[in-house]
């Protein structure tokens, strides 16, 4: 598995390499969500991961303080999970000053949800994947559905400027418990990840057609210490809010809520093929 800490280089590596190549791109603290990504990625061909925490799409300074970082334990899992290259950028290669703003719109996904909890979050995440894109110059792409709205950010991106990229989004590896598989997981104590599990369960509430009372979700909720920032049922792909099931609709439920002081989000596509 080469490594790589330098964006030239990288450009050598990815000329190199059959265009159809695969790309990751990840902040680390890797779980077996990512690992999925990797696997899905590795079975068509060779893959490249980028491991870098962005401060740019941090809105909140002790989150990015907290995120955890483990970069041993990661390559090691990597190299298991069959990654041909590692990129391990540093701020100031990634972000050369004369770097351009990327100009996107977004529409509603640039306003709603995760959009108008986390401002500039988004904008972050555009900056980084444009640049990583811009760098790495990958055939195939491949982001996780446990962040949906970024799924449909990425679609927005990799349309306007990067259309010959392929992106693959790949559905949330959860624990045995239900609950999603996520970096900032290791911050909750073993009680919290129990209680945790019930966010699941109350967007399991919303498959079949009957939706829960709100105030009966959020008290579910507030019983397992969950303070809910949104519980959303949106429809897709044009990401408006749904008021009921609709048949003919694809729908989303999506939740973003703090269990001991940490962020955590997930959602479940009600009612999709996939
Ligand atoms: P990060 O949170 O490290 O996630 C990297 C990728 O793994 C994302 O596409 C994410 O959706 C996916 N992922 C995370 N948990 C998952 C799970 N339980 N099941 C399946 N996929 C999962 O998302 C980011 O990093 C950053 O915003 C990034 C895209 C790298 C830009 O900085």
């Amino acid at each position: 598995m080469r490594i790589f800490y330098y964006s030239d280089s990288v450009l050598r590596w990815s000329r190199d390499q059959n265009p159809l190549f695969g790309f990751v791109p990840t902040m680390g603290a890797l779980h077996d969500g990512h690992l999925a990504l990797v696997k899905q990625a590795a079975a068509v061909g060779p893959v490249m991961v980028s491991i870098f925490v962005n401060p740019a799409q941090f809105n909140n300074k002790e989150d990015l303080a907290k995120y955890p970082r483990t970069l041993i334990s990661d390559l090691q899992k990597l190299m298991v999970a069959g990654a041909d290259a590692v990129f391990i950028p540093n701020e100031k290669d990634i972000y050369p000053p004369e770097l351009a703003a990327v100009d996107l719109d977004l529409g509603g996904l640039g306003k709603k949800l995760e959009a108008a909890h986390r401002p500039g979050h988004f904008e972050g995440v555009i900056k980084i994947l444009h640049r990583l894109f811009e760098v790495v110059r990958p055939g195939r792409v491949y982001f996780g559905l446990k962040d949906l709205q970024q799924c449909m950010v990425a679609e927005k991106l990799i349309k306007k400027y990067f259309p010959q990229i392929e992106q693959y989004n790949a559905a949330t590896v959860r624990e045995q418990s239900g609950l999603a598989m996520s970096s900032r997981n290791t911050r909750l104590t073993d009680e919290g990840r129990m209680k945790a599990a019930n966010i699941y369960k109350v967007l399991k509430l919303f498959v079949g057609g009957a939706w829960p009372q709100n105030e009966t979700a959020l008290n579910l909720l507030r019983a397992a210490d969950i303070e809910t920032e949104y519980l959303q049922v949106m429809n897709l792909p044009d990401f408006e809010e749904a008021s009921e099931p609709d048949e003919k609709k694809r729908q989303a439920v999506l939740f973003a809520g703090y269990l001991e002081g940490v962020r955590l989000i997930d959602n479940l596509i009600l009612n999709s093929q996939d």
